[in-house]
């Protein structure tokens, strides 16, 4: 049981990089910057482990007594992340393959297929060794499962892979005709008879079978998968009951998180926005903070990485502006964090990432603008230990499932598309204006929410439209876009006029879609006003629904654009295109007030606010500034406690450029 009551602060330590001597400055300098967690030992796997079966824990040992003698609590990694050279001279069938067909080479991290068996076999008998060790130490408080898997290889397209792709199509579909069925594979002649008919989908001479394309996603996610239950399984195999994560990271597609977090006593992320995305960059971390929490189903998450500054691995590699290291991790905390971590304690002095920054810079502490917001950040998280158990909640959920990301970004689409990119105008129009949503599966318990957005839920099966459906009834607000409910779960159209399911549900019929070439707009008419829409045009037709907005130009002005059906005791809103962002807002608030679902605050657009509550009816505001200017918040009648420097508040105020509070409400 994970039991969670501060906030948790620190990074990856790396220790093996650096001598004893250091060591005992860095604990100094840990409890001078407030740290009290550290990610210890992700790649030591050649440092443990230095030949195959001889381990070698004794500074391991001594690290982390020093720790515990510290107060620094430990989320200690199996130390499975990169297999040492010895491993990859072994085995060299556990070389991951390329799209391309060509083998990867050694001398990276992360070096192995996701299907190896000596690769399962020798990560988890480390994780076992960890764990019969270190399982009992006070130190550890969690154990730190592997490093962000897929990250670098979430893909291989070897013969071990083409084998159990093989293997895993067979349990899942028992008979080649069933999957013959499910792939549609009478079109273009791939019907197969034989399970050793199917290859892997790279290096086709067209567009690959989409229904394939979708099932090697799932194959590949449910092979990352597999690795990390081993680890646990070893884990746990040795009584080690310490709760256990794994990080995963910003910007990652290829895992299902929803489905990742069964495993995990807490959900985990690492958090890498670029500074250089202006106003997005913020917005584009309240996403995946978003996301993270939700995995868990809104309980509190981790933090695990990101950078007091400049990373090393983009084209152009920004500094985060002075002020922004807090702003960033105060974002954490609105969203519903309890840790705030970096990559890394120490900025590295050889290998691939000293160019990267950590806590402590290669300038050193004295003087250095890093420490010092390192240590100020520190101090205050200090003061804010009842936020570690309290979470955010929402009303307003974003339909959302791994796989319709994978289906929808698949190729021979009516346009390419980026889930992000069609996600971002409805996730943006929401957190603009403060309004909590969490992203929920499809399958799930939908009841707890009063408004629903499913932009783009391309791929719907029969159980998930009723799912929609008794939200709806049951006084529901649903508001859909363009290009949902057009296929089931396996890339197969339902008939009869998108999105056949839906029909009812929304009172519309959509038989034809526009999307737009780049740069081309089209204008809706609303409320007697031109408002400009962008993206795509469903060409509708209207059975029961009522149209609140008409297209303009082109030769399908006059059609629907916008339409709301009432449906049961509630609403269901159906958007044909993406309209002009700032209406879009307005819009959203509107069709949430309808529910009763209001904004945390009214502020100036640089404004992030997050609420998160916990026992006895206790909750706090968190209001972030991101920009460099001072911006106005309206509390809307909440009252409190600043908890940073004990200052009641009430109503309006004024927070400085890049300023944060952090409110505990009155009752
Ligand atoms: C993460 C990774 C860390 C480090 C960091 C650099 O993806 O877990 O080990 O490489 O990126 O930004």
């Amino acid at each position: 049981m994970l039991n969670i009551n501060k906030i948790y602060y620190g990074g990856d330590y790396n220790p093996e990089q650096w001598t004893e001597e250091i060591w005992r400055e860095d604990m100094r300098l840990m409890r001078e910057a407030g740290v009290n967690l550290v990610s210890l030992g992700i790649f030591s796997w050649a440092k443990l482990e230095p030949k195959p079966g001889l381990y070698q824990f004794d500074w391991l040992d001594r690290i982390l007594d020093l720790l515990h003698a510290n107060g620094v609590q430990v989320a200690l990694a199996t130390a499975t992340a990169s297999p040492p050279p010895w491993f990859s001279r072994l085995h060299p069938e556990s070389w991951p393959v390329a799209a391309d067909g060509i083998s990867y080479k050694p001398g990276s991290r992360q070096f192995y297929c996701p299907n190896s068996a000596a690769y399962r076999e020798a990560s988890s008998r480390l994780a076992g060794e960890m764990a019969r060790r270190y399982g009992q130490h006070p130190a550890v408080w969690m154990w730190h499962v592997n490093n962000e898997y897929g990250c670098h290889v979430h893909e291989c397209y070897c013969p071990v892979c083409t084998k159990t792709f093989q293997e895993w199509l067979r349990e899942r579909y028992k008979s080649v005709d069933v999957l013959n069925d499910v792939w549609g594979t009478a079109f273009w002649s791939l019907g197969i008879s034989d399970w050793a008919d199917v290859q892997l989908p790279n290096r086709t001479t067209s567009y690959r079978n989409p229904a394939q394309v979708l099932d090697f996603r799932r194959f590949m996610n449910h092979s990352l998968l597999n690795l990390f239950k081993a680890e646990i399984e070893a884990i746990r195999s040795t009584g080690a009951t310490q709760p256990l994560f794994t990080n995963s990271v910003f910007g990652l597609k290829a895992l299902d998180g929803f489905e990742w977090a069964k495993y995990q006593d807490v959900t985990a992320i690492d958090m890498y926005i670029d500074p250089a995305h202006g106003d997005q960059a913020w917005k584009d971390g309240a996403f995946w903070h978003d996301l993270t929490r939700s995995w868990g189903r809104g309980k509190p998450y981790l933090l695990v990485e990101q950078t007091t500054s400049q990373v090393n691995w983009r084209a152009v590699n920004s500094l985060k502006a002075p002020g922004t290291i807090r702003t960033l991790s105060y974002q954490a905390l609105a969203r519903g964090a309890s840790s705030v971590m970096f990559f890394q304690w120490r900025a590295s002095k050889s290998g691939a990432e000293k160019y990267h920054a950590g806590m402590i810079p290669h300038y050193g502490v004295d003087g250095s603008r890093i420490f010092a917001e390192v240590k100020q950040i520190g101090a205050e998280f200090a003061h804010l230990e009842r936020l570690g158990s309290q979470q955010a909640h929402a009303q307003v959920g974003i339909l959302f499932s791994y796989e319709n990301v994978w289906a929808l970004e698949i190729d021979s689409k009516p346009a390419q598309l980026d889930a992000w990119n069609v996600l971002r105008p409805w996730y943006n129009a929401l957190i603009e204006q403060n309004i909590p949503l969490d992203f929920i599966h499809p399958n799930d318990d939908l009841s707890r929410y009063k408004v629903l957005i499913a932009p783009l839920l391309y791929q719907i099966s029969e159980a998930q439209a009723e799912n929609l459906k008794s939200f709806v009834q049951a006084g529901g607000l649903l508001l859909m876009t363009y290009f949902s409910g057009v296929t089931d779960l396996n890339e197969r159209i339902w008939l009869g006029g998108y999105p056949a399911l839906l029909q009812n549900l929304l009172g519309i019929k959509v038989e034809e879609w526009q999307p737009f070439q780049p740069g081309k707009t089209n204008q809706m008419l609303v409320d007697d006003k031109s408002i400009s829409c962008s993206h795509w045009a469903d060409l509708l037709y209207t059975t029961t629904a009522e149209t609140i907005a008409t297209y303009i130009e082109d030769f399908y002005a006059g059609r629907p654009a916008l339409t709301r059906n009432r449906y049961g005791a509630g609403t269901a809103y159906y958007a044909g295109t993406l309209p002009d962002q700032a209406w879009l807002r307005n819009w959203i608030k509107k069709i949430c007030a309808e529910q009763g679902v209001e904004s945390l605050v009214e502020a100036d657009p640089d404004i992030e606010a997050g609420l998160r509550a916990g026992a006895y009816g206790s909750s706090t505001l968190v209001l972030v500034n991101h920009a460099n200017r001072t911006a106005q918040v309206d509390l809307m009648g909440k009252r409190g406690r600043s908890l940073l420097d004990e200052r009641p508040v009430t109503n309006n105020l004024t927070l400085d450029p890049y300023g944060v509070m952090v409110l505990e409400l009155e009752q």
